[in-house]
């Protein structure tokens, strides 16, 4: 066993739930399920989820503990979403295998590749804030963030225009929309729909690299790439990353800058505070300053409010790993095959001092006393962290840079928190 001091081990706390039914209704119904078992447990123990158990951990030390032992633990995603992405995606993919296609996947996030982006990303920015400054009616906001959001993605990395990219986003609705569901494939089921859209989505996708070579996107980028025996990667292979980038892009940089633009428009002084810097720098950024102009050195202000938000909405509530063998996390035994959700919406407020308050500042301080990890950690930290940032980055500075925004009043800006957290209202915005 991977144990660091076996006299102080405890057993590994369970919620005796056994079919997890209830459990299971619980967590997708309450926000603070696991934030209320943690509190009885401590920070690790064990449920069951529809059948599944998972152990929930939260805690610097905990998840240092897990991420310390990457030979001890394995990548785990549910059934649904293992049968959705593929066989063939690195997202379901361990060791030497999972490495070679990270490499060959992270040159589209490469600093140069982010160089490429910046121009299609700043002139989509500046279309939003030219409709927003142009319309007469209030634009819901959190909608426009999810279409520019998609258009990085699907446009900026992956080259696809006009219908292509129209219908590929229809069938990757169908596709999302059964992520994380019963994967049984009756005729009618959201499954079986998911399962079908799948097969037009990887025609799709199979299309989009043949064309790589055109020099839209940054899909030339991938020619050549090997997979660990050094040979190159498939066709078939290569979509299955394709389809896991869009799955992996979307949803989460859509739900970041939604609730970025919520906390802000909520909570004025922040913004005031903000708008000192955003005020001191120029926009839009010169093209070979783009990827940098905003960043934490530039503007450490932006940078603390995007860390705060990630903090309080993280748009990963949790990620997975499966137990190779028996581990020690914070001091509780943890058998081998069992898969460990690190969970992180509950984590980021676990720590001391006034952690349930949107407060920036503090990461401007003394730093923040939870530990923060919005893009996961280990050998499978998010690969689109850098092009995520950059988006954010340059759509807060763009819109702020020009509009005075306000939300209109009597719409529920509370969040619907699955898949990502999003205002229930859309975010109804309307420029002053
Ligand atoms: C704010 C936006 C985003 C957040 C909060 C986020 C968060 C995460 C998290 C928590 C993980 C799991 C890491 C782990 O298991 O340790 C992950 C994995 C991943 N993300 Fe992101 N992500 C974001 C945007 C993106 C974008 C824009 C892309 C690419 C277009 C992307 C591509 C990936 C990929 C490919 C993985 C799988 C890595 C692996 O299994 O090795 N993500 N992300």
């Amino acid at each position: 066993m991977a144990s660091s001091d076996d006299a102080k081990l405890r057993p590994l706390p369970n919620t005796a739930a056994l079919s997890g039914v209830l459990e299971a209704f619980a967590f997708f119904r309450d926000p603070a399920f696991a934030q209320k078992r943690f509190e009885r447990h401590g920070n690790v123990f064990e449920t069951s989820l529809l059948g599944q158990p998972m152990v929930f951990i939260q805690g610097g030390q905990a998840i240092r503990d897990l991420l310390a032992q990457p030979n001890a633990v394995e990548g785990w995603w549910p059934e649904s979403v293992r049968q959705l992405l593929g066989s063939h995606s690195l997202a379901n993919r361990n060791g030497a295998s999972h490495r070679a296609r990270r490499r060959v996947i992270g040159q589209l996030f490469s600093a140069s590749a982010l160089q490429r982006y910046s121009a299609g990303i700043i002139s989509m920015v500046q279309d939003l804030a030219d409709e927003l400054q142009a319309a007469k009616t209030a634009l819901p906001l959190a909608e426009r963030m999810r279409r520019f959001a998609f258009s990085v993605i699907a446009t900026t990395v992956l080259g696809l225009e006009g219908t292509d990219r129209d219908e590929l986003f229809v069938d990757f609705e169908i596709w999302t929309r059964a992520l994380f569901s019963i994967p049984i494939a009756l005729p009618g089921s959201s499954f079986a729909k998911a399962l079908k859209a799948r097969e037009r989505l990887l025609r799709r996708l199979q299309k989009v690299l043949l064309k790589a070579s055109n020099g839209n996107g940054g899909l030339d980028l991938l020619a050549g790439g090997l997979d660990e025996a050094g040979i190159p990667l498939t066709d078939e292979d290569m979509v299955e990353q394709l389809l896991l980038l869009l799955f992996a892009g979307y949803e989460t940089t859509a739900s970041s800058l939604s609730c970025l633009m919520r906390e802000l428009l909520l909570n004025p002084q922040v913004e005031t505070w903000l708008r000192e810097e955003i005020n001191g720098v120029d926009w839009p950024p010169a093209p070979e300053q783009a990827t940098t102009a905003y960043d934490q050195v530039n503007a450490p202000k932006l940078d603390a409010v995007v860390s705060e938000v990630m903090r309080l909405t993280p748009a990963v509530g949790g990620f997975f790993r499966r137990t190779k063998c028996a581990l020690v996390i914070d001091g509780v035994e943890v058998p081998k095959n069992r898969v460990v959700q690190v969970a992180l919406a509950a984590s980021n407020r676990h720590g001391a001092g006034d952690l349930e308050a949107f407060r920036p500042q503090r990461h401007l301080e003394d730093g923040c006393s939870a530990t923060l990890l919005p893009f996961g950690g280990g050998e499978r930290v998010c690969l689109g962290k850098p092009l995520a940032e950059l988006e954010i980055r340059l759509m807060v500075v763009g819109l702020f840079h020009q509009l005075r925004l306000h939300l209109i009043p009597d719409q529920d800006l509370t969040l619907q928190m699955l898949p990502s957290p999003t205002p229930r209202d859309g975010l109804l915005t309307k420029v002053l």
